[in-house]
């Protein structure tokens, strides 16, 4: 290491865009385990500057060295061989990016929104100017989960990624689960533990997993997969009725990501992807079950290597910057040794298939009049749309106060996989039913 810190050794100059929730653990690490990261990567590691949007707030907190930052993003990132965006959102990151592979530098980013916007874009510019662009920390923060899809198993046929990507959406669904607390309570819960941000849309809708789900696809199918291409449904709607209808199937609701690959003959070559986010019901004796508060956990199944699973933090300040310095030893290695990291593989080019082909099984509550017949209706609306119903529960329910007179019950039913069109069109159908007074729950069914 001593030689290291010759004079004579140049150092990596180090560009930092953004010193917020991970920037700031970034810059501190880097200081914390300057010697390391430099015998890891054969060469000193200087964070040459650090951009910020505020230039008058008080960062003496960060214990970074003031005189580091700089609201001249656009000039720093030309002084650096290695540019870490930890800014955001699409724009400026996007331009600062491109501008950074236009001056040399390789990125670092962890930003899922714009990799699952504009991902073929920035890996053009970057294969363009012969730099990495490296970004593990934009799914599941700490857990290392891409590279392993984009080179451990690079030898094998990945089918199917599920599992739990947004760490706030866990932590509000774990407390609705845990506590009964509803999904307001639950989301105020999450703000002031810092899990969720005082807008706190792209987790609840959805936005994050498809996100990530979007990229986890792209990198386990060999496809382009853009956020738009992914089916996503937030957890916004999810009542605790529904989280109480899960417990008493033994399941619990998750909001799950899942790409799969699906040999469906309506395609040409047979082959589709489907990628979506949704609340779902999953057993408690499955895995992700058991995944609790703000954790996150991916399976991954490939032909060869069978099921594996990824658990850890999907967030927070120093398990992200965990991903982010990994990838920095990563991508300054290269510049010091030579060589470059794998590049975008769309070699597949798989179709994207519509959510209504997708497989899935239904968990729908009916609130119905309990009069003769009432089954045979319910099971006839399943049958004419080839939905195999897997078990019915019926309950009596009090009658309702306006029609006293009218005898209520509950009906609880569990389909067979289906196709997802053909359960949504028995949905629609259920509601139709005079006999239904109200179809109280619909929530889709996974892992088993
Ligand atoms: P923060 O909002 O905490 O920090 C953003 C930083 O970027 C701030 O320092 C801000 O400056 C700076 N910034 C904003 N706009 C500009 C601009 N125009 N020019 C220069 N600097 C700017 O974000 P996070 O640290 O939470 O997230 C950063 C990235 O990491 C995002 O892409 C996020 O999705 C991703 N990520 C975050 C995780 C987490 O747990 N937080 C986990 C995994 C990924 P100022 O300080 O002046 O406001
Ligand atoms: N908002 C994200 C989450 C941060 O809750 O998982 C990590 O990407």
């Amino acid at each position: 290491m001593s030689n290291l810190a010759s004079p004579d050794v140049q150092p990596l100059r180090v560009a930092l865009l953004g010193c917020g929730v991970v920037g700031t653990a970034v810059a501190r690490l880097l200081t914390e385990h300057a010697d390391d990261m430099a015998a890891r990567v054969g060469r000193p590691l200087q964070v040459v500057g650090i951009a910020v949007r505020r230039a008058g707030k008080d960062r003496s907190e960060t214990g970074v060295d003031p005189s580091l930052f700089t609201t001249d993003a656009e000039d720093l990132v030309t002084r650096a061989d290695v540019v870490v965006e930890v800014i955001g959102g699409i724009e400026p990151a996007r331009s600062l990016i491109l501008r950074a592979f236009e001056h040399g530098a390789s990125v670092v980013t962890a930003n899922k929104a714009l990799l699952a916007e504009d991902g073929p874009l920035l890996y053009q510019a970057a294969q363009e100017h012969d730099v990495d662009l490296y970004y593990e920390a934009a799914v599941a923060g700490a857990i290392p989960l891409l590279r392993p899809l984009r080179e451990s198993l690079a030898g094998d046929d990945v089918r199917r990624v599920l599992g739990i990507v947004n760490g706030t959406t866990n932590y509000v669904l774990d407390k609705m689960d845990t506590t009964g607390a509803g999904f307001a309570e639950a989301v105020e819960q999450a703000q002031e533990l810092g899990y969720a941000e005082a807008d706190p849309t792209a987790d609840v809708e959805g936005f994050d997993a498809a996100a990530k789900a979007a990229i986890l696809a792209s990198l386990a199918f060999h496809s382009r997969v853009s956020g738009k291409d992914v089916y996503r449904e937030g957890i916004t709607e999810v009542t605790a009725a529904d989280v109480h209808a899960a417990r008493e199937m033994d399941c619990v609701v998750k909001l799950l990501a899942i790409c799969e690959v699906t040999d469906d003959p309506a395609e040409p070559g047979g082959r589709g992807i489907s990628v979506r986010v949704h609340p779902a019901m999953i057993p408690r004796t499955h895995p992700l079950a058991g995944v609790r508060e703000a954790f996150n956990a991916v399976f991954v199944e490939a032909e060869s290597a069978g099921e594996l699973m990824f658990y850890g933090r999907g967030a927070g300040g120093d398990p992200t910057a965990s991903a982010v310095l990994g990838d920095v030893v990563a991508v300054a290695r290269h510049k010091v040794v030579g060589g470059l990291g794998p590049g975008e593989s769309t070699y597949a080019d798989l179709p994207i298939l519509p959510m209504g082909r997708a497989q899935t099984r239904y968990h729908i509550s009916l609130d119905v009049a309990d009069r003769p017949g009432v089954l045979a209706q319910v099971a006839t609306a399943f049958a004419q749309h080839e939905v195999s119903i897997e078990t019915v529960r019926q309950q009596l329910l009090s009658p309702d106060p306006a029609t006293p007179e009218d005898g209520r019950a509950s009906l609880v039913i569990v389909t067979h996989s289906a196709p997802d069109a053909a359960l949504s069109a028995t949905v629609d159908a259920l509601a139709e039913l005079p006999t239904v007074r109200a179809v109280t729950s619909v929530m889709r069914v996974e892992g088993e």
